[in-house]
């Protein structure tokens, strides 16, 4: 980051002297306000408990301009990758900060291949979940429980132990998603196969069974890709900062890494593609199209404490990027598949009409994010709701680790410790009469 000429006063009006702090200028994007020396010349903290106009780290991975609708990884749109590259293009890119060549991508290639299988112990591990556990309470155990696996790759203070352990997590996760399915199903776990691409595998990992050969669909298995590429990384996202803030304690990147599928759960953030699709087969149960009218009613009705699903965020101001190349991939899967007319993707397209046009959403800023097609594409492929995150979450893999390592190497890094404005009790003693 660089010092800008520019520097901020903050003035109080009780006559306190008022204080200069630094600015800092990135690439693009918004200058920052160095506040760091706040609270020691002041005795002050500041207060933004939603991060609305904090930026927690300096990072060169992601840039989102929400006012315009752009996304890029490491500077490059993700329009563009998501057309040339395949998802381990961009696990490369997010990593190294540049796209590999053709010995560094089939180096890359061979060596996240090589690690895609997972400690035989682990199917025992697994085995001691219920066979209805959600996916991403599964998921959540298996990634915390490699930490006990791969001792070998935990010291992060060696940069082999932290390059392996990337490499592990990035390779190890669609074995753990797929086993995690298969269990669900009580069907034998299938080995990964090293013939096929990154998606390839996870896709027969899925859904091939011992009785029979299984031939990975190529439309299907780009279409699966564009979703990985699209959840690669998202800027200090919370389950990102969650990744950063676990692992500023030093702990070892399997723990970060499992807090941050902890975080994604949730519906605000990837658990927003389980409940989208939730609330379209709902929706469509109740009347399809012709309801959409009154359910858009609830949806503005603050009291009915209806969102619509896969709409709005927190950055984007303006129709978020990779939400316009789901729709586009959407399209295609279902033309490929034979289910150009799937009731869910036309009242998706009505709910997306409306909310365009209606004054609420506008006003608000609020228009379709990722999430509101990839659910239409995964259901479309065979992948069941439940395990939509634990894709999110696969995908996003790449993210958490590529920000883990950089938050690692910043000589600026401490570990993470917020304060609070305490609205609590005052000092008070016990009463005399407990003893
Ligand atoms: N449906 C109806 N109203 C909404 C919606 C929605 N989906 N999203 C925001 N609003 C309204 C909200 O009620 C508020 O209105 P008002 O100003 O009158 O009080 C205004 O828009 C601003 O909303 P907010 O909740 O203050 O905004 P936020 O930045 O805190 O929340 C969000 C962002 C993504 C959590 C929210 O838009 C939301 O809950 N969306 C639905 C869940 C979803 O699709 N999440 C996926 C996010 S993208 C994938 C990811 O990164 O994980």
């Amino acid at each position: 980051m660089q010092l800008s000429d520019k520097k901020a006063t903050l003035s109080f009006s009780d006559g306190s002297p008022s204080i200069e702090f630094p600015v800092y200028q990135g690439t693009v994007g918004p200058d920052v306000i160095d506040i760091r020396k706040l609270y020691g010349q002041s005795g002050m903290f500041t207060y933004d408990p939603g991060f609305m106009s904090t930026a927690s780290c300096e990072s060169g991975i992601t840039y989102i301009d929400g006012d315009k609708g752009e996304l890029l990884y490491r500077g490059y749109p993700i329009d563009q990758l998501a057309q040339k590259c395949d998802f381990l293009d961009i696990c490369y890119l997010i990593l190294n900060g540049e796209l590999p060549n053709e010995t560094q991508k089939a180096e890359f290639d061979s060596n996240v291949t090589h690690h895609t299988m997972v400690n035989e112990q682990l199917h025992f591990f697994l085995r001691g979940f219920r066979r209805d556990a959600h996916p991403m309470a599964v998921l959540t155990g298996l990634v915390g429980a490699l930490s006990a696996f791969y001792h070998d790759s935990t010291d992060i203070t060696n940069p082999h132990h932290r390059h392996v352990s990337a490499i592990r997590l990035i390779a190890k996760m669609p074995t753990l998603v797929a086993m995690a399915y298969k269990y669900s199903q009580g069907q034998p776990f299938i080995y990964p196969q090293n013939d096929l691409s990154y998606t390839g595998n996870f896709l027969r990992m899925m859904f091939a069974t011992p009785c029979e050969e299984y031939k990975v669909n190529e439309v299907v298995e780009r279409a699966l890709d564009r979703i990985f590429i699209l959840h690669a990384d998202h800027e200090q996202n919370a389950s990102t900062s969650t990744v950063r803030l676990c692992g500023s304690s030093g702990t070892n990147p399997f723990a970060a890494i499992a807090a941050g599928v902890g975080c994604l759960w949730g519906p605000a953030h990837g658990g927003a593609n389980e409940a989208c699709l939730q609330m379209l087969e709902e929706l469509q149960a109740n009347g399809g199209v012709a309801k959409v009218g009154e359910f858009m009613e609830k949806v503005k009705d603050k009291n009915s404490g209806v969102r619509l699903m896969g709409f709005g965020h927190r950055v984007y101001k303006n129709y978020d990027p990779r939400a316009k190349l789901m729709q586009e991939t959407c399209k295609e899967v279902l033309s490929a598949l034979g289910l150009e007319n799937d009731p869910l993707f036309k009242l998706a397209m009505e709910l997306e009409r409306i909310a365009l046009e209606d004054q609420y959403f506008v006003d608000r800023k609020l228009y379709p994010n990722v999430d509101f097609y990839s659910g239409i594409v995964q259901r479309a492929i065979g992948i069941p709701t439940s395990l939509f995150t634990a894709i999110f979450a696969l995908a996003r893999t790449v993210g958490w680790i590529a920000q883990w390592s950089e938050m690692l190497s910043d000589p600026d890094y401490k570990i993470g410790r917020p304060r609070q404005l305490y609205t609590g009790a005052q000092t008070r003693d016990v009463p005399s009469n407990r003893g």
